[in-house]
């Protein structure tokens, strides 16, 4: 992951990795870059604001097999704590996912679907951020085409409201190679999940990585049925993302300790 990836520099976007008049190619558009100007460059941060490497960092997917999992403590227990898509926190799952989040993916389409692109639910969102406290918003502004916008949008109502949250871009290099990356191990899918990608970010900037709620099956250890999240059972875009095969991977890294899989309830 380090040698392919390099988390540590390029997990985002900032001023030392891409500089004025970059052409910025998007990874999930075929033939389509930004060249950045001043007005994009002077909103991204100088250096990588993430401290690495850090000690021990928890992933937490969105699986249905963290209900009643009681793993929330475990969860919170690590240095730092990764979530995806801006998943619910309320007191009802703070047992079994914890209430702890430094660094939160949104999907661009969130803020379309759930808060009108920010055309006018600006404070509604901001006020939905508070579960995550201070913690960094991962957003892959330069992914597709139709994600900078919201993104941007995103940025620029944090600042305006002043708000404890601020915002990290994908840089689209790094969601690349980790593409590339896990297309060699036969991961074959339009695109990576989103707890891959955020998983193997963990891999190269945490000593220790346990993940949490990866688990894209309908039933459980136990052969009892799971709703696909735990907070609901909507499905993913069949064709899209290849859970099961990401899943594989993800074992055989659990099998040869390079990072844990909890899939058992948490003592
Ligand atoms: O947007 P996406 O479908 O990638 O993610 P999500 O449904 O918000 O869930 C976050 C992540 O948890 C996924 O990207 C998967 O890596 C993982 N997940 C899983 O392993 N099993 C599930 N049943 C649901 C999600």
């Amino acid at each position: 992951m380090t040698d392919c990836c390099d988390a540590g520099n390029l997990f985002s976007v900032t001023k030392a990795n891409t500089p004025v008049g970059k052409k910025l190619w998007f990874d999930g558009e075929f033939f389509y870059s930004l060249t950045i100007d001043n007005a994009t460059y002077s909103i991204f941060p100088q250096d990588t604001p993430l401290k690495h490497p850090m000690k021990k960092c928890s992933v937490v997917g969105n699986s249905g097999i963290l209900r009643n999992s009681g793993c929330g403590r475990h969860v919170d227990q690590a240095d730092f704590v990764i979530r995806c898509n801006l998943p619910p926190l309320t007191s009802e799952y703070t047992k079994d996912v914890g209430s702890k989040t430094q660094l939160v993916t949104v999907n661009p389409s969130i803020i379309e679907k759930r808060y009108q692109n920010l055309l006018w639910a600006r404070r509604a969102f901001v006020d939905s951020l508070h579960v995550y406290r201070d913690s960094f918003l991962y957003m892959p502004a330069f992914s597709m085409m139709h994600g900078t916008d919201p993104s941007l949008r995103v940025y620029y109502t944090l600042m305006d409201f002043r708000a404890n949250q601020s915002v990290l871009f994908a840089n689209p290099s790094f969601l690349r190679n980790v593409g590339k990356f896990w297309r060699n191990k036969g991961v074959h899918s339009r695109r990576l999940s989103t707890g891959l990608f955020m998983v193997s970010a963990a891999l190269g900037l945490c000593e220790e990585v346990t993940i949490y709620g990866f688990w894209p099956f309908h039933v459980d250890l136990k052969g009892k049925s799971i709703s696909h999240h735990y907070y609901d059972d909507i499905l993913p875009l069949s064709g899209f993302h290849s859970m099961p095969e990401e899943f594989l991977q993800l074992w055989v890294l659990h099998k040869a300790g390079v990072l844990k899989v909890q899939l058992d309830q948490c003592a």
